[in-house]
């Protein structure tokens, strides 16, 4: 095959006059130039696919198209070395490696930026700005993420790639050429089209950075090579980028946005927009989320939307850049010996923030589990204070070695618990005292076990105290059988004081009992019984969450309720037919099975309904009886929660909507109902009481 391309090559050669042999170097006179035509088309055609695939993000050929034609290029340039060149595609994987890095100098220096908190601090910066500038028009801006990673300067002579270095300390940086070509979304050449003027001389500037998911695959992998992990995404790029084995930086995911530019010859711009829209004309990756040309205020609405959106990208932003988009004016404008006076950066509340470990406290979970948990000296991350963060087991202790006393990095990532990144190591005093995990339950004193394949360690006493609050509390939960009013403190009262033990205990619970308690009024008592009334009645779904089987949340509570129909069948299910359904691995399927196995536990589930409970799932009308009803609710019924009633709606196939309209087909109405009765009388629409929604849906 690679035989017949080459003589079909010749021949193409041999009749057309191809300029490649009028220029060709001497060194390359004794190479077949069939074959030099070959090279240069590949390198060609690998250029514009990496440029689809990583720029555009829309490939035109397979992965193993691609593979195909590096793999000839990386042959054919291992069989004639004179033809490998600087801007070979091949050089994406890496050179031999340095000793240590050069330094070069920018022709311009890399200033950083000047950095805002508040909204005030951005007036304030457009109100030097008018007054520098002497006017009292509206100052035009462009707002950009302020990607959090590392910045690179990559210069290219007549389009082609030839230094890339870091910002280093803004005057001189590293030279890290090799590496920066690993890059794939960092053009090695430019395109060049029929009305594209190439600069021959361009320095442009970006940020390298690594995606969150990509980095957590990273650390994974660390782990896995007993190697310490990257504390965030920018460490992790900036580690990647300064390894003097570029072959280690061509198999780190690193990514490159660009977003300004040093000195270049033959671009007319007049603005920053201009700018970054020729910059991508040239093959290079512009953020999306970039907003051209915009007010102050708009600016500021710009830095609200993305504190919103900052969650959902990929990658990490800790800020919006702001810049004055006309050229003119960031020329009069000018930079201080440290920033330019044109921009600013509107930095978001940082979510890792430094503080010191007080102590260290060892929780018991629900099912036993084990774990740590560090006090901390209060400290503000992002809006709200965290005082504790969870060091996750004591494999983790000891491999981020956290001491009692430590100065530590706390992270609060959304809306998942604080968590110790690493010990500021520059803090020790020598007075830190290292901790060891208990070898007994630190609540009921029984022994712990830690299972082979696991980091937890596991206290065995179904019956321990801590244990037993954790599963009432989660029986009660939201998801469960939702009982208002029954929260974490009651919960626990009631366990500290011997009145609770047990599921079905809360069914059996007598109003007296919780007038008597603390903080406790007869209304309140009254209420609760009430809701545990209500609680009664639940799905099947919730039911099987609401025992707390490992592995057992919400999502796959509901697959057992759909695949099983009734609790009797689940309970009497064997291991076949659990890994048989889909979206249940065999981890599960033996937690589930195990679970039932016990007698303690179909003892638990068989006084539960003795305690009254009835399952709605199990004597549901035919499923989708319903299919495509309007429901609305108001008032109060006298049996069901709201969320009960809606639950049995959406089991038999309908839908709740807030508000009564021509599209609503029943008005479900209890006591009390307010003016989506009389709207609903307006309108024609069908009232109901609950006696009539449970016989449409789920009793006989
Ligand atoms: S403009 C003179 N734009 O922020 C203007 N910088 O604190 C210099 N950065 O070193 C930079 N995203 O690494 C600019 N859209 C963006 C940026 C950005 C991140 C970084 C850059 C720079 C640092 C300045």
């Amino acid at each position: 095959m690679a035989l017949n391309v080459l003589l079909y090559q010749l021949q193409d050669l041999e009749s057309s006059n191809y300029d490649l042999l009028k220029y060709m170097p001497k060194f390359m006179e004794n190479i077949d130039p069939a074959v030099i035509r070959k090279v240069d088309d590949l390198k060609q055609a690998l250029h514009r696919h990496n440029y689809r695939y990583y720029v555009l993000d829309d490939p035109e050929i397979s992965d193993s198209e691609y593979d195909r034609m590096m793999q000839e290029l990386i042959r054919l340039e291992t069989d004639y070395p004179e033809l490998s060149s600087p801007d070979s595609p091949t050089l994406r994987v890496g050179a031999p490696p340095l000793d240590k890095f050069e330094t070069i100098e920018h022709s311009i220096p890399m200033l950083s930026l000047d950095n805002g908190f508040k909204d005030s601090d951005i007036i304030d910066f457009d109100l030097r700005i008018k007054r520098n500038l002497d006017t009292s028009s509206e100052i035009i801006y462009t707002a950009e993420p302020k990607l959090d990673g590392v910045a690179i300067e990559l210069v290219y002579e007549d389009g082609r790639l030839v230094t890339a270095s870091t910002r280093g300390d803004g005057f001189n940086g590293e030279l890290i050429t090799s590496n920066a070509r690993t890059i794939r979304s960092a053009p090695m050449v430019l395109e060049s089209g029929e009305d594209k003027n190439i600069p021959s001389h361009l320095e442009v500037r970006g940020e390298v950075f690594i995606r969150k998911e990509e980095f957590e695959r990273l650390n994974d992998e660390r782990l896995q090579q007993n190697l310490p992990p990257f504390a965030n995404p920018r460490n992790a790029a900036a580690g990647s980028l300064r390894q003097l084995d570029s072959r280690i930086t061509a198999k780190r995911p690193l990514e490159i946005f660009f977003y300004g530019i040093g000195v270049v010859t033959d671009l007319v711009v007049e603005s920053h927009w201009d700018t970054l829209y020729a910059l991508q004309d040239l093959g290079f990756r512009i953020n999306p989320h970039i907003r051209p040309k915009i007010t102050i205020s708009e600016v500021l609405e710009y830095y609200r939307e993305l504190i919103e959106k900052r969650h959902l990208l990929p990658y990490d932003i800790d800020g919006v850049v702001i810049k004055v988009d006309d050229i003119r004016l960031q020329q009069l404008l000018g930079a201080t010996s440290r920033s330019p006076r044109w921009a600013i950066a509107y930095k978001f509340k940082a979510l890792q923030e430094t503080t010191r470990v007080t102590g260290i406290e060892v929780q018991v979970g629900r099912t036993g589990v084990l774990t740590p948990v560090a006090h901390l000296t209060p400290v503000n991350i992002g809006g709200a204070m965290v005082s504790r963060a969870t060091l996750h087991n004591e494999d983790e202790i000891t491999r981020k070695d956290i001491r009692i006393g430590d100065t530590v990095l706390v992270q609060r990532a959304g809306d998942v618990i604080p968590e110790v990144v690493k010990v500021i190591s520059s803090k020790r005093t020598g007075k830190e005292r290292r901790f060891k995990m208990p070898q007994n339950c630190p609540v009921c004193n029984s022994y712990v076990v830690r299972a082979e394949d696991e980091a937890a360690l596991r206290c065995i006493n179904i019956a321990c105290s801590a244990q037993v609050k954790e599963r009432i509390k989660h029986f009660a939960s939201k998801g469960a059988f939702d009982i208002e009013g029954m929260g974490d403190k009651l919960v626990e009262q009631l366990v500290d004081r011997g009145l609770l033990f047990s599921y079905a205990d809360i069914f059996r619970m007598h109003e007296d009992t919780l007038k008597n308690l603390e903080r406790m009024g007869a209304k309140s008592a009254a209420n609760i019984i009430d809701a545990i009334a209500k609680s009664k009645q639940i799905t099947l779904a919730c039911f099987i969450y609401s025992l707390g089987i490992r592995h057992v949340g919400e999502h796959v509570a509901g697959i057992l309720a759909k695949t099983f129909g009734s609790l009797e069948k689940l309970i009497s299910a064997t291991m076949d037919d659990l890994i048989a359904i889909e979206g249940v691995g065999p981890v599960v399927a033996e937690s589930i099975a195990g679970f039932f196995e016990q007698y303690e536990n179909r003892n638990a589930v068989n006084d539960i309904i003795a305690g009254g409970v009835r399952i709605l799932g199990e004597n549901i009308r035919e499923e989708g009886r319903l299919e495509g009803k309007v429901f609305v609710l108001t008032g109060t019924l006298e049996t069901l929660t709201r969320s009960q009633a809606k639950k049995i709606i959406e089991m038999t196939g309908g839908k709740v909507t807030g508000s009564v309209s021509r599209n609503t087909d029943y008005l479900v109405a209890g006591t009390s109902p307010g003016s989506k009765l009389e709207r609903a009388n307006d309108l024609g629409v069908e009232i109901i009481d609950e006696e009539t929604l449970k016989r449409l849906t789920i009793e006989d």
